[in-house]
């Protein structure tokens, strides 16, 4: 790779041996995916994830004494704080959490611990050149915003961080942006949960192309993180288009960079009911819920506050949300109402983290596929509906399907 004199210093180790580990990784990276040179960065987002490798690779960082030339945002961890007065919280585990906020911190990390950074605190603009790990705010950043980052790992976007340069390869690239398959959406795409669906269902029926979708009107922010987040779950589709809707799309042939389309599939109501249906638990009983996978938006938590006012919720209700978040629903008076019902808000914290481990081997209700996803292997199960339909669920301790409903309400009208 040409690296410039500043690079070069890096390398050789001229700003200390943390600059030159990060420096040698990321020169690295550059030469695996054939990259000529590095480009500047103005921001990051390192997808934390609290777990030991990750705690090993910061702290390796942080005592050979790196600091971050671009001070990142983190991905949630857990609120040991909170959680503790729900469920019991092992040494180890508080442990970890206590060592890894002060890694970040000294290596110069803002610590959001949110993972929806596009929301709120780290916002790009069109054409900024990012290193952003996190499953749902890669597809967002590039999609949404027409900035520009790969598919970074939370180690590669942390070295990009330390050295303020990314190799220059993928998605940064004008001519590897463009749309690769024209996705027809036949669809009523009524909520935002059918964005949900429709971000697992794209990547097995395209595969790991760049979709552009047609005839989505109007989708609100929180149906494009839960498109983002689920294709980049359900599959590794970091970067979409959305005809008249992102930047990069105003028509279809902007969207192919003028060249011919040459794959066109359909999605239609059937495919979205049938990965509705593959992807939830049985319906029946339900033993908690668990919104904010991603992080749940003020508006979002507003739905749950009118639903669940002046009302008992039969099972907990867990919502996971930022900490600038939690206070505004502090502030409207929204985590007043829903404490007031039984649930909670919980800031700073993922899902996918053992302070959770309370709900192993229960079935809970939530609105996410991805928050069900990577639960599975943690023993949790999880009927998959709309946030109102799921808020309903935990107020009753039960959720069955519509014709279930109308059967019931028929014999108590009879
Ligand atoms: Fe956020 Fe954790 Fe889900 S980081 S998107 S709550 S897996």
């Amino acid at each position: 790779m040409k690296l410039t004199e500043e690079e070069q210093a890096m390398l050789a180790g001229k700003y200390g041996q943390g600059t030159q580990t990060a420096m040698k990784i990321q020169v690295a990276i550059g030469e695996a995916f054939d990259a000529p040179y590095m480009v500047p960065i103005t921001r990051a987002h390192v997808a934390l994830s609290n777990q030991e490798a990750d705690l090993w690779f910061v702290e390796k960082l942080v005592s050979q004494g790196a600091h971050c030339r671009i001070r990142p945002t983190v991905n949630p961890s857990f609120n040991w704080k909170q959680m503790k007065k729900i469920t019991s919280i092992d040494a180890k585990d508080e442990a970890i959490v206590k060592r890894t906020d002060a890694a970040y911190k000294k290596i110069g990390a803002i610590m959001t611990y949110d993972c929806t950074p596009y929301l709120q605190l780290n916002v790009p603009r069109v054409n900024e050149v990012l290193a952003y790990s996190e499953s749902s705010a890669t597809p967002f950043v590039n999609s949404v915003y027409g900035a520009r980052s790969n598919r970074e790992s939370a180690q590669s976007a942390l070295c990009a961080a330390i050295t303020g340069v990314t190799p220059y390869y993928g998605f940064l690239k004008e001519e590897n942006r463009q749309g690769e398959i024209l996705v027809n959406v036949q669809a009523e795409m009524k909520t935002d949960f059918d964005y949900q669906l429709l971000g697992y269902v794209t990547p097995k029926k395209i595969g790991y192309k760049i979709p552009v979708f047609n005839n989505l009107v109007n989708p609100s922010n929180a149906a494009l993180m839960n498109l983002g987040a689920q294709l980049n779950t359900g599959g590794n589709v970091p970067m979409y288009h959305i005809v008249g809707v992102t930047p990069e799309a105003e028509t279809i042939t902007a969207a192919f960079q003028g060249h011919e389309v040459k794959e066109t599939v359909t999605i239609t109501q059937a495919d979205l009911d049938e990965m509705r249906s593959d992807l939830t638990a049985p319906y029946g009983k339900i033993e908690f819920a668990l919104f904010g996978c991603p992080h749940l938006t003020l508006d979002q938590i507003k739905i749950v506050a009118d639903l669940v006012e002046n009302q008992h919720l039969k099972v907990p209700l867990f919502i996971m949300s930022s900490a600038p978040t939690q206070q505004l629903c502090q502030d409207m008076g929204y985590l007043q109402t829903i404490e007031a019902a039984g649930g909670e808000i919980i800031s700073n914290t993922c899902m996918d983290q053992p302070c959770w481990k309370f709900l192993y081997g229960k079935k809970g209700v939530t609105d996410s596929p991805k928050c069900a996803y990577y639960t599975k292997r943690r023993n949790m199960e999880f009927v998959i509906t709309e946030l109102e339909n799921a808020v309903k669920a935990a107020l009753k301790g039960e959720i069955y399907d519509e014709n279930h409903e109308k059967s019931v309400s028929m014999s108590q009208n009879i």
